[in-house]
């Protein structure tokens, strides 16, 4: 059987990055025997220059067909004139949204091999290994919006169906790795928040061997930093999630280092969570790991290649264990390279 991989490379380092990607999907295919077909979809501010709008039909199109989609980024400068309904930013929003894909799975693991490149204490982050499970369909970026001259609002509503699910989606998570879940609000303040939190005792209450603790956010973004392996499974809303996943980036010593797999009903979406990086595009030295690793969870989770995921995993590994890196976390004694070079070791090493 053959399976058909949607790529949308997007603005700034979303070329560069996906190409890399790519060229990894292929040659692991290639390995386990499996029929990869590959098609390039605009979406972004590239598809808004070409075509007028940020998420053209026959992306969008492309993608309900697909077996999984695979997104470099989007955005820049260049469109942060344009309309609201126009930006970049919504061909994504608008893709999580038309695929139902309510869970965003963000793993923050500790490579060995970089356990000193965080800006924080090495005994700290070392063996970190947290799983953000952020809620992606709700919240705060769709519920009601508005402007006037001098006022403007943007309403966080949630149901508790809309918790439930999510929320599920981290117990069960958990319950194939330490058992422990981090549900994070605002409930001192927020009325979704209130709900938030009664809604995630009421589902984990229905799984056996789940321990579920509570933290305000605030309390939780120092805690990230103050002693961060206290943490197993996050889970959060959608703009809480998207906030502490890149503080949590810094852990792992870049935020180029980070996957992501948006799942939920329709076509899974794997991204890195890191954007289009305006300030070193087109210079060919981007880190492509954090694709490359979504490309791992594309396999794993949409295509049930869980072998062929942990191949590739080996191989960034082995790539950083080896002293290969990207500009962002270059250091002298190791071997600089470029995204492409990068690239190239990693396939080496599948
Ligand atoms: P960013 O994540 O693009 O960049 C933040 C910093 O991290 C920059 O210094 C950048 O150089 C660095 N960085 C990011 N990815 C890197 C990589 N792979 N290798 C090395 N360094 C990397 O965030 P920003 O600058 O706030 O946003 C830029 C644009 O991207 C905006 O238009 C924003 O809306 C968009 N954005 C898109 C996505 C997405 O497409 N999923 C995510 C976040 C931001
Ligand atoms: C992310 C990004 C997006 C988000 C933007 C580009 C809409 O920051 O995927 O983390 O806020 O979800
Ligand atoms: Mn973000």
């Amino acid at each position: 059987m053959s399976h058909h991989i949607v790529i949308i490379p997007g603005d700034g380092i979303g070329v560069e990055i996906t190409a890399v990607a790519r060229q990894v999907l292929e040659k692991t295919a290639a390995k386990a025997g499996l029929a990869l077909t590959f098609e390039e979809k605009p979406a972004g501010g590239t598809a808004i220059d070409k075509m007028g709008v940020p998420l053209p039909e026959e992306t969008l199109a492309a993608a309900r067909q697909a077996d999984a989609v695979l997104l470099g980024a989007v955005g820049g400068p260049a469109w942060d004139q344009v309309a609201p309904e126009l930006r970049p930013e919504r061909a994504i929003l608008g893709l999580r949204k038309a695929l139902g894909l309510y869970a965003n799975l963000r793993p923050v693991k500790v490579s060995p091999a970089l356990a000193d490149y965080s800006p924080l204490k090495p005994e700290l982050v070392a063996g970190v290994d947290i799983l953000i499970v952020r809620e992606l369909n709700g919240g705060i970026y769709y519920g009601e919006k508005g402007s006037e001259k001098d006022r403007a609002w943007d309403t966080e509503v949630y149901s508790a169906m809309e918790v439930e699910r999510i929320v599920a989606v981290a117990c069960q998570a958990a319950k194939v790795r330490r058992g422990k879940v981090t549900s994070v609000d605002k409930a001192n303040v927020l009325a979704t928040s209130r709900l938030w939190r009664q809604t995630a005792g009421t589902v984990a209450a229905k799984f056996t061997d789940i321990n579920l603790d509570h933290l305000y956010v605030d309390n939780c973004a120092m805690q990230l930093v103050l002693a961060p392996r206290q943490f197993d499974v996050i889970v959060t809303s959608n703009l809480f999630g998207d906030i502490l996943s890149d503080e949590a980036a810094v852990l792992t010593g870049s935020i180029g280092l980070l996957p992501s797999a948006s799942i939920g009903d329709g076509t899974g979406l794997y991204e890195p969570i890191h954007g289009s990086a305006p300030d070193i595009a087109g210079r060919g030295i981007a880190n492509p790991i954090g694709t490359v690793l979504s490309a791992a969870m594309l396999l794993r989770h949409s295509l049930g290649e869980d072998e062929a995921a942990c191949r590739v995993e080996q191989a960034v590994e082995a790539v950083l264990k080896d002293g290969y890196r990207t500009a962002d976390l270059y250091r002298p004694g190791f071997t600089k390279v470029s995204t492409m070079e990068m690239g190239r070791q990693i396939l080496d090493r599948l």
